[in-house]
């Protein structure tokens, strides 16, 4: 499940290990030589460290070894110790793999740009693993766990490597940037654009705040959906039902809109925020930025008009297949699409599409109750998921938890609620 220690430049192979985007290991050009620089950043996935590799510096997103919780997928159904069960997972939703999944699309279609750039994936060999903890003693650093509940069950150790030993560090080595800059109306335009741009590749669950923006970009994908993923892609699954098909069609416009509510928040609280006009946000996603503010009488509207998002993600193969096309690959014999390839990349003899500033909406069909619902802005998981025969199967969310027993007690008093159902 965890990438294993390698033991030569041939087991770095692009991660994770299933179909869809990977991320390649970053190139050292030789044996791994890392030197840490600074501690510049926590989340609830990871440790971020400046380091200068190769004379030059970057940020080392290093990732925690989360609670099953934390991954959008196994939840209550899957036994832990389940391998292979748990492995079908990890490759799509664990944090580290969602990130490496969202920068291989990125990648792969020539959009690096729309997120912080990222130049691959390292596995921390145990030299530098130890001269990390000597040099940051003072930060008792410790992997296991997430960023509100550190330490306590040694997850790092649940799932050990061939030699017996516990995994090595897995982190992503991108490019280091200002955090927590202020937020402007021209920046947040772009960060809108760039949304929506993301999506039409096929990245949705941006996770947008402005906490994750690095030189005015996404900077974290460690939440994000990238397509083809068992959320979101029924062809994953041949054995579905029509009605749980429409259950993941809700559950994907669900993490669509949110993108943009969350958009939309991030403005609103920047603006309560800053009392001065001329700090003011003036840029929003939805109409007065927050669909419930908007005067319709829910009731009187066709269903269709009712509620939207900006991108369906399911089209993504209609902005990168000219990529595919190019090169031969299988996603050329997938969609075809009506758009002409417009830009070029010399660079890498790639032609890739242009995607647009502003593309057809979605349009949800519900009844009003249901649209109510999508319009407010809270979000949380509606479906549970299972892994049987190969293949992964949503279900109802139950109270019913069969998760790793976790011991709180030794993390804090206060104990998260894996069992939360809405
Ligand atoms: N490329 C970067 N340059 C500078 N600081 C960064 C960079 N990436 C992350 N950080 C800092 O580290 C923090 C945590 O990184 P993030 O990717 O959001 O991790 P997590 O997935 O754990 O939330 C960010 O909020 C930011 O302050
Ligand atoms: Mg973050």
């Amino acid at each position: 499940m965890y990438p294993d220690w390698p033991q030569s430049t041939a087991d770095l192979v692009p991660l994770p290990n299933c179909d869809g985007p990977k991320l390649e290991a970053f190139d050292f050009q030789g044996p791994q030589k890392i030197k840490f620089l600074d501690h510049i950043g926590d989340g609830a996935h990871s440790r971020v460290f400046k380091v200068e590799i190769l004379e030059r510096v970057y940020a080392l997103k290093i990732f925690r070894f989360v609670y099953d919780y934390d991954w959008l997928g196994p939840y209550n159904y899957t036994h832990p110790d389940n391998l292979e069960a748990m492995s079908a997972f990890y490759n799509y939703s664990e944090p580290f793999s969602a990130e490496c999944r969202a920068f291989g699309r990125l990648k792969e279609a020539g959009y690096e740009k729309l997120a912080v750039p990222c130049f691959g994936y390292l596995l921390l060999n145990e030299d530098h693993e130890r001269v990390l903890m000597e040099q940051f003693s003072n930060l008792n650093l410790n992997f296991n766990g997430n960023g509100d509940y550190p330490g306590g069950d040694d997850m790092r150790a649940r799932f050990l490597g061939r030699d017996g030993r516990p995994p090595p560090l897995r982190a992503i080595v991108k490019e280091f940037g200002q955090a927590d800059e202020p937020l402007r109306t021209k920046g947040a335009r772009t960060l809108l654009q760039d949304m929506i741009k993301l999506q039409q590749l096929g990245i949705i669950s941006l996770d947008v705040a402005h906490r994750q923006l690095v030189d005015g970009k996404l900077a974290d994908l460690s939440t994000a959906i990238t397509l083809p993923h068992f959320i979101t892609t029924p062809e994953l699954n041949s054995r579905l039902n029509p009605e749980w098909i429409s259950a993941m069609e809700y559950q994907t416009f669900h993490f669509c809109i949110y993108d943009f509510q969350s958009f939309d928040e991030m403005v609103e609280e920047w603006n309560d925020d800053h009392e001065n006009r001329k700090d003011k946000i003036s840029v929003h996603a939805f109409p007065g930025g927050n669909y419930f503010q908007v005067p319709h009488n829910l009731r009187r509207l066709p269903s269709r008009e009712r509620v939207y998002s900006f991108v369906d993600p399911r089209l993504w193969r209609n902005s990168v297949i000219a990529d595919a096309e190019t090169s031969g690959t299988k996603a050329a014999r997938g969609q075809s699409s009506g758009q002409k390839a417009k830009k070029s990349n010399p660079k890498k003899g790639i032609t890739r599409r242009r995607l647009c500033a502003n593309p057809p909406k979605w349009y949800y069909d519900c009844d009003s109750t249901v649209a109510a619902k999508l319009k407010r802005i809270s979000f949380s998981t509606s479906l549970s998921w299972e892994y049987e025969d190969g293949l992964i199967f949503p279900r109802n969310k139950t109270y019913k938890y069969h998760g790793p027993p976790i011991n709180f007690a030794e993390l804090s008093t206060k104990v998260p609620d894996p069992l939360h159902v809405d």
